[in-house]
């Protein structure tokens, strides 16, 4: 959710690398931001309501001057988005900063306690308490005040803690929420990740739960839970600062777009060995994998939808009976798992509070537990039995696209896998599917390159409000991923229906004009289809099909047509899902709307 920042160096200035951290670090929260910083004999704060641009521009050349600091930008939970609610926040005395990502979920019993003990607050959020709680314990040694505020805190946190008395020193430490650390040729470098730092080093630790780090310009000591120095373990990041840049295009969204066709060769490479699909990750043995009898996919948004459309794979291929659950529901409502249920969590950030909790519960009922995860080191790739990274490397923008299909490659893979150990394929079939599964990134670089059809496509938007997407089958599963990326960047309310739904009750809804997205593609369903469009079409509505190349019949039916190769049904999503996500983009772009940074939204969802 927040993002937060720090920086200890000797000559470099902290605001400098705080603001540049801060703004790779937006996308995580873009409701304000501030920074801390110490110039030795006080802790100067400036925060700012609204994106880091405001922050960066209300900072001149003479402000905030030290080489120690702290920053945030934050997504709104406990307080309205305001200036008065934005991080650094401080304690009575302006001599403890803090910056904090996550919840403190006893903040109003803690808040209580400290007024009575005469603390001041001047925010409504939960992380002020920790400013208090660390000034209450503080005497002398701001490592085991630190300490002493988290053994108060429940709810989950990342925390950097400067101290006006100890210059040059912040204190970090984490419970369920990210932090990373490094040390570079200028000092010594924190964020909640490692884009905020991967200018500065590729070696990093990332903080367990419940360990602090002591960050100075010489470097950084780490402790456990009980104050006593522990080695950390290193881990080396191979990929490049390009990945949190632009390249040349207009926004990160068009840019990751267009990084699909990277993203399935490279989820896919090492997969095959010429006569097996290898995913060593899953730690199963042939025995064990012929022992599940139920697959549970969870996830949240749009990990959810590829979870959707591996249920079809999976069901299909390796006849295992699969339930896709969205996370927040699955742990509430008492699912039937055993031994013999593996539990697939899809997770692009791998920090999504739901899904963690999940995990956790599926774990402690004997469940083994898969992860599917974008992100190295993170929460999800942690906590599962073994984990497959989908090799999108790292995603700003806010709406997922490539790390989506980075999703829908693996659970592919999964379901491959699944029905050769159960002997539903041969090496031969396995072999041609494999290589189909290859070829849906040469289809998508060719759909990428013919985009005057969705430009035209996205006319049918102009002036609308509301929309449908339908499908049949997978189609379906690929309409609702549809679906919530134009709700998410164009704020164009869209609902997603299985098409032989529609005269159930949403047919009410079209009048003239109506936008009708269908995935429409050659498939043994592709008749029905047709006639559930041509329910919405008498009715009026605007039809934008996504079609196979050569199906000139769709035309009778749609106003628009977005045609995409042939490719085999079951990985049609793969391919139909691109231009959906360019259709979304263009609609918001169209609208003016800000693609990569869409309101009341943030990247990870790290809060339940
Ligand atoms: C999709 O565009 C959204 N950003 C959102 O639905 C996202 O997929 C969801 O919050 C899950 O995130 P995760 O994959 O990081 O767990």
């Amino acid at each position: 959710m927040c993002g937060i920042v720090g920086f200890v160096g000797k000559s470099k200035q902290a605001k400098d690398v705080l603001l540049e951290g801060l703004t790779r670090l937006e996308y995580r929260g873009y409701d304000s931001a501030g920074i801390a910083v110490s110039d030795g004999d006080r802790i100067n704060v400036v925060r700012r309501l609204g994106k880091v641009r405001r922050l960066v521009e209300s900072i001149g050349e003479t402000d905030c001057l030290g080489t120690c600091g702290i920053g945030h930008t934050r997504w709104a939970t406990h307080g309205a988005p305001s200036e008065r609610n934005a991080h650094p926040h401080m304690s009575c005395a302006d001599e403890i900063a803090v910056v904090h990502n996550g919840i403190i979920e006893n903040f109003a019993e803690l808040r209580e306690e400290l007024e009575g003990k005469g603390h001041v607050f001047s925010s409504d959020t939960d992380t002020e308490v920790a400013a208090h709680l660390v000034e209450e314990a503080y005497d002398g040694d701001l490592l085991t005040a630190v300490r002493y505020a988290t053994s108060r805190m429940i709810g989950a946190y990342g925390l950097a803690v400067m101290c006006k008395e100890e210059p040059g020193r912040i204190v970090v430490t984490r419970k369920d929420s990210p932090i990373v650390l490094g040390v570079g040729e200028e000092g010594s470098y924190l964020g909640s990740d490692i884009v905020a730092l991967i200018d500065a080093t590729r070696d990093v630790v990332i903080l367990e739960d419940e360990q602090y780090a002591v960050m100075t310009a010489d470097g950084i000591d780490y402790f456990d839970r009980e104050g006593a120095p522990i080695e950390p373990e290193i881990t080396h990041i191979d990929w490049t600062l390009d990945a949190a840049e632009k390249g040349g295009y207009p926004d990160f969204m068009l840019k990751e777009i267009h990084e699909q066709p990277r993203v399935v060769r490279d989820t896919l490479a090492g997969r095959f060995s010429g006569t097996e699909i290898t995913i060593d990750e899953l730690s199963l043995t042939r025995t064990e994998l012929n022992f599940i009898d139920r697959v549970y996919i969870i996830a949240c948004g749009t990990s959810y939808h590829a979870g959707l459309i591996a249920k079809d794979l999976i069901e299909g291929w390796a006849r295992i009976p699969t339930e896709v659950e969205v996370a927040s529901e699955f742990r509430y409502r008492n699912p039937i798992i055993t031994p013999t249920t593996l539990v697939v969590a899809v997770s692009q950030s791998g920090e999504t509070a739901d899904t963690l909790a999940a995990i956790r519960d599926a774990r402690i009922k004997g469940a083994k537990v898969f992860g599917i995860t974008n992100v190295i080191g993170s929460r999800v790739a942690r906590e599962s039995d073994g984990v497959i990274y989908t090799k999108a490397n790292k995603e700003i923008s806010v709406a997922s696209t490539k790390s989506f299909t980075g999703q829908v490659v693996s659970l592919t893979l999964l379901a491959m896998l699944l029905a050769r150990s159960r002997g539903k394929f041969n090496q031969n079939q396995t072999r041609i599917l494999f290589s189909e599964l290859a070829d849906c990134a040469d289809a998508i670089e060719q759909v990428l390159q013919d985009t005057e059809q969705i430009k035209d496509a996205a006319s049918v938007f102009e002036g609308r409000e509301s929309a449908f997407f339908i499908g049949r089958g997978m189609g379906a599963a690929t309409c609702y991923e549809g679906a919530l990326k134009l709700k998410e960047i164009s704020y164009v309310h869209a609902e997603a229906y299985a098409a032989g739904e529609m005269k159930h009750g949403p047919i009410a809804l079209i009048d003239e004009g109506f936008p009708v997205v269908a995935v429409a593609t050659q498939s043994p369903i592709y008749d029905k289809v047709v006639s559930n469009l041509k329910e919405s079409e008498s009715r009026g509505a605007s039809i934008v099909a996504v079609a196979t190349e050569g199906d000139t019949s769709i035309c009778d039916v749609a106003d628009k047509v977005i045609y995409i190769p042939k490719v085999r049904d079951a990985f049609m999503p793969i391919v139909a899902s691109v231009p959906l996500q360019l259709l979304a983009r263009e609609v918001a772009v169209a609208r003016g709307c800000d693609v990569d940074q869409p309101r009341n939204l943030a990247k990870s969802v790290t809060v339940e």
